[in-house]
């Protein structure tokens, strides 16, 4: 069985088609998630908090991004298989080459993910020359924790909006193929897909979005402690992990997640 390809997502987009996003961090649940139908499956950084129970994201190493990602190429045939650049992994133009290729030559991913806005812009570019397709990432960046002040909704306001907006143009321009947009606005989301040809996947992002991501043991109500309020837990309604993820995946497609209770103004 072939892979989804980046020709099969833009055609999903220009058909209106949703993309059913999940997070997958070894080989038997990518299996699962392959079976369910989803489209990519992203070997997110939030293994560090889900997997590894630390309290962010920042501790991830690049050696355990190849391993988990190898986990989830061997256990998966159908999916695309987009793997994070951990923080500090991709600070110079150089230092992410180097990191991008681990995750393609050792973990077998197909794209790669970094975050962060205009900045990063030079840094897509010389992935995207290398070969290497690069999905951004704007809104909430959980690498930016400190920085930003905690987990919070971005671009809520006038001059916020509109510099994400301008980044995710830049960041298409520089040759980004794919965006995340995490907690923003519904509207804003709505606009940036309105206005970028790449797919835009949302996350605490509004329904008007090309497709949705969330993180796995989110979505099966299996994390520990608070789970963010733009989640749901599919499990307690489908009974079973296999339900579960295909309950994901046909609303995803009908466009019935999220509700309106899952995004913000
Ligand atoms: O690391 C991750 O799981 C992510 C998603 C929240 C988009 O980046």
């Amino acid at each position: 069985m072939s892979r989804i390809t980046l020709s099969s997502l833009q055609r999903m987009k220009q058909q209106g088609e949703r993309i059913a996003v999940l997070t997958a961090y070894d080989a038997s649940f990518a299996a699962l998630l392959d079976e369910a139908g989803i489209d990519i499956i992203l070997v997110g950084d939030s293994l560090g908090m889900v997997v590894q129970g630390q309290a962010s994201t920042l501790p991830v190493t690049v050696d355990e991004m190849v391993y988990h990602t190898a986990m989830v190429c061997r256990g998966s045939q159908r999916a695309m298989v987009v793997s994070d650049l951990p923080f500090m992994s991709y600070a110079t133009s150089e230092q992410a080459l180097h990191s991008a290729s681990r995750l393609m030559k050792e973990g077998g991913a197909q794209m790669v993910k970094l975050e962060g806005g205009r900045e990063m812009a030079e840094t897509v570019r010389r992935l995207s020359m290398a070969g290497i397709p690069v999905c951004a990432h704007l809104g909430l960046l959980p690498q930016s924790v400190h920085k930003m002040g905690g987990y919070r909704v971005q671009g809520r306001d006038d001059e916020a909006a509109t510099r994400i907006q301008q980044d995710a143009q830049l960041l298409q321009e520089a040759g980004a193929d794919l965006l995340v947009l995490e907690c923003v606005p519904r509207e804003l989301a709505a606009a940036i897909t309105r206005q970028l040809h790449i797919p835009v996947i949302g996350i605490g992002a509004g329904a008007d979005t090309d497709g949705q991501v969330l993180v796995l043991y989110d979505m099966l109500g299996i994390t520990p402690g608070r789970r963010p309020s733009f989640s749901h837990d599919f499990l307690a309604e489908g009974g079973s992990v296999v339900s579960a993820l295909q309950a994901y995946v046909t609303a995803v497609r009908a466009g019935h997640f999220p509700g309106l209770e899952h995004g913000f103004d």
